[in-house]
């Protein structure tokens, strides 16, 4: 990663169509570590977190942690020990917010552990707008005072939050883990219906019942916590990245399959599994907790819906976008979590890609190939459509904006340049 610097614009260039083979390790999730990594507020004792991804999101958090007090040490590669000490500041600064919309996960345990919290309203987003008003109502369901005023969500529960029936009208990740936390410091039972189900929820669970928590339901729609007046320290290690897996994925399904996926998720992949067995690519298990994508034949088009776990990741559309891009025939994907998540659509454009979008769905017909041009990181997911595209592309491509990438991609031009991609970083001055 190159530092940023006033007046210059990092790039990404590669130069597509080299050979790729070899191994792949995937690394600890960031939707994981984030919420894992606030959980660490709930208590005053030492908690050790391993597996943790070298990510600017996670640096961002390990900074909001500190600015609130919690000292952090790395004891060895991925493994940090957490040490709350008496907090400094019960706040979350808008320069950090900003950066991160997952800084709202600091608001549930602040304001269980500590009865009052202030954080910057996380602002609008590139893939839609995003609001954390869910977050807020559910909050306040369990005896919270929230205002919002100057840009900043303020709340307070000074005899403590109670347990309480939250239903959340649409399925929120952050949501329901914002709740997790806050619920198991809260006095009586809380029940949350409509939750989310994604494994980083269950991971999350699983956490917090080690430092004491009691929590029931964990992976279905329905979560019941009984809260406890301590939680205590833990070990604990984050779970792989599904999301960095399914990227991979794509990418060894469109270069024949001669990568190896080590760490690879089969149990939080089996609806993207099919998915690819349904393009002609089928994941096949190798030695433990390894995957290799093997493809017989033409790639086929394909119909793709995401929707909430356990079904198709919003989080792989755009690398599916790509991969679809260039598989013969018309093919469709349907987004329908976020309202504004094809903005990579214009980008792999310009790479030749035929796709046209109507509302909530893009429709594309799969040309022969792609060829290299000058294209932008528009958001995360979409930096790594980018990075795919660009792999089997003919010719170069050059990414801008690729701080997106660094967000949630760990070490990512070194894995790609182990199995054989040219990938280099540069600079150039803006006028
Ligand atoms: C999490 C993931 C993100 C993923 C997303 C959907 C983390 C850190 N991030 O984001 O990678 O893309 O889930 O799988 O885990 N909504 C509201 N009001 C709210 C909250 C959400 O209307 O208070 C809406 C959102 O605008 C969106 C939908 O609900 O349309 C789902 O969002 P949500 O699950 O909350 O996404 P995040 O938790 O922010």
């Amino acid at each position: 990663m190159i530092e940023a610097r006033e007046g210059v614009i990092e790039y990404l260039e590669i130069e597509g169509q080299k050979t790729l083979e070899g191994v792949v390790e995937i690394s600890g999730a960031k939707n994981s570590a984030l919420p894992d990594m606030a959980a660490t507020l709930l208590t005053d004792e030492q908690v050790i977190l391993e597996n943790v991804p070298y990510l600017l999101d996670v640096s961002t958090m390990k900074s909001l942690l500190k600015h609130i007090g919690i000292d952090i040490l790395e004891l060895d590669r991925g493994v940090f020990a957490f040490m709350p000490g008496k907090p400094d500041s019960l706040e979350a600064p808008y320069e950090l917010v900003s950066k991160m919309r997952a800084s709202i996960l600091v608001l549930g345990p602040m304001l269980a552990r500590f009865r009052q919290a202030k954080v910057a309203l996380p602002g609008g987003c590139s893939i839609g707008t995003r609001p954390v008003d869910l977050h807020l109502q559910a909050l306040e369901k369990m005896g919270a005072k929230i205002t919002v005023e100057h840009g900043y969500i303020q709340a307070v529960a000074p005899e403590g939050l109670k347990g309480a029936y939250i239903h959340f009208p649409k399925i929120t990740v952050t949501g329901t883990e914002n709740i997790l936390m806050a619920a198991s410091l809260a006095e009586g039972e809380t029940v949350i219906k409509n939750a989310a189900r994604e494994p980083e929820v269950v991971d999350l669970a699983m956490m917090l019942k080690k430092m004491g928590a009691l929590i029931e339901g964990e992976g279905t729609d329905t979560i019941v916590i009984k809260g406890v007046k301590k939680l205590k320290g833990t070990v604990h290690r984050i779970i792989p990245d599904r999301i960095e897996a399914g990227t991979f994925a794509v990418l060894s399904a469109l270069t024949g399959g001669k990568i190896v996926l080590k760490n690879y998720p089969f149990g939080y992949l089996t609806f993207v599994n099919q998915v690819l067995e349904k393009i002609g690519a089928t994941v096949v298990p190798v030695g433990e907790n390894q995957a290799v994508i093997k493809t017989e034949g033409n790639l086929r088009p394909v119909d793709i819906e995401t929707k909430e776990y356990p079904f198709f990741p919003t989080d792989l559309q755009a690398q599916f976008m790509t991969l679809l891009s260039v598989v013969d025939g018309s093919s469709r994907i349907r987004e329908n979590i976020f309202e504004n998540r094809f903005m990579h659509v214009p980008e792999l454009k310009r790479l030749g890609a035929d796709i046209h979008v109507e509302g909530r769905d893009a429709f594309i017909k799969g040309v022969k190939k792609l060829t290299g041009a000058q294209v932008k990181a528009t958001d995360l997911r979409a930096s790594a459509a980018m990075v795919i595209a660009g792999l089997i592309a003919e010719g170069t491509t050059r990414i801008y904006d690729i701080y997106h990438l660094d967000r949630g991609y760990e070490n990512i031009d070194s894995k790609l340049r182990l199995l054989g991609a040219k990938i280099s970083r540069g600079i150039e001055e803006i006028n």
